[in-house]
């Protein structure tokens, strides 16, 4: 997509919606939830996130290309596990069937990346109580995918939980817990087999599971977007691994790592710096590419001038006509 398509959306990016006529509203990091009755509306906005911290400025087109990849990977998974997507009424929205989140994230590793990359580098060959073979490297390929549970922190950075802990806790029983883990490596396989036909490789991901009002558990939030996981090309992993130089991958990481550029990790007394309009687009790019890449399908941007009233607008006929 040309660049001045994504400069003129620059000043008509969406950082928040108030619906008054929608719903109850819940404000994450990224998304805007509206309760109405047993439905969830669910806008992603073009906030983006870091470190757990929200960035000041938006990434044009950023809340489309990811609900969108989401729709299409719940699309592509449904025959495999239940999921809560209902409906796009709009380039930004999901509704989804409402549901009890359950305060573990289920992360999937096929590679040592990321915090498992630190833990192992760290001398620990325990994840989440899974043992790690020695020897292995920075973006490894694990002899296979692995689940490496965390909390769903109300408040700070999620943290690695076991197995054991999740059953003492008594967070989830051990038959609930079985039946998703096995939910969480199918949804994984899958998604690497698509990745695979593209030419990328996921690399780890997470999964979000919920219980709706009639007892089922089915995966909500997002699945194998930008945001929830990482990507690398596979045709240049094998070269890149055995130099011991980073992955071209198609994900977050580049932001975080401008981010550490300028000095900010997430920490206490760290200074949240200001995107330039010229990385803005720089990211929203890679968010097209992503899309493009994985879907195999042209990203048709909606350039609105008021996405808002747009997408107001969109859900309001859509909630009238039910
Ligand atoms: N079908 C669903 N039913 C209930 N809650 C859901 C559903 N799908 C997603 N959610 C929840 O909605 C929220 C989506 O918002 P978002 O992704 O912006 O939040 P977040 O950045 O993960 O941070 P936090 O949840 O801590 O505010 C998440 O908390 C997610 O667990
Ligand atoms: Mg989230």
């Amino acid at each position: 997509m040309n660049d001045y398509v994504i400069e003129n959306q620059l000043a008509h990016t969406i950082s928040q919606t108030t619906l008054a006529n929608v719903g109850v509203r819940y404000q994450g990091k990224v998304r805007d939830t509206y309760s109405v009755g047993d439905r969830l509306v669910l806008v992603a906005t073009d906030r983006i996130s870091a470190f757990d911290h929200i960035l000041r400025q938006t990434i044009p087109f950023k809340g489309q290309v990811l609900n969108q990849i989401a729709a299409f990977f719940f699309k592509a998974t449904a025959d495999i596990v239940p999921n809560h997507f209902i409906d796009l009424p709009d380039p930004n929205v999901t509704v989804a069937h409402k549901c009890d989140p359950i305060p573990v994230e289920f992360v999937v590793r096929g590679y040592l990346a990321g915090h498992a990359w630190r833990t192992y580098k760290s001398g620990q060959r325990t994840l989440c109580g899974v043992p790690l073979p020695e020897g292995l490297r920075q973006n490894s390929k694990l002899p296979e995918p692995i689940l490496t549970p965390a909390t769903k922190a109300i408040r700070g950075h999620d943290e690695d939980i076991s197995r054991e802990e999740i059953l003492t806790q008594e967070i989830l029983t051990e038959d609930v817990f079985d039946q998703l883990k096995s939910w969480a490596l199918s949804l994984f396989r899958r998604g690497t087999q698509m990745a695979q036909e593209r030419g990328l490789i996921l690399v780890d991901t997470k999964y979000e599971f919920g219980k709706t009002a009639s007892g089922e558990y089915i995966v909500i939030d997002e699945i194998h977007t930008p945001d929830s996981s990482r990507f690398f090309y596979s045709d240049t992993y094998p070269s890149l691994l055995k130099e011991d130089k980073p992955q071209r991958q198609l994900s977050k990481e580049f932001v975080r790592e401008w981010l550490i550029e300028h000095e900010f990790m997430g920490l206490e007394g760290q200074h949240l710096p200001d995107l330039p309009d010229s990385f803005r687009v720089a990211i929203s790019k890679r968010y097209i590419e992503l899309y493009e890449v994985i879907t195999g399908a042209p990203f048709v941007p909606d350039t609105s001038m008021n996405p808002v009233q747009r997408l107001e607008n969109n859900l309001l006929s859509y909630l009238d006509m039910q």
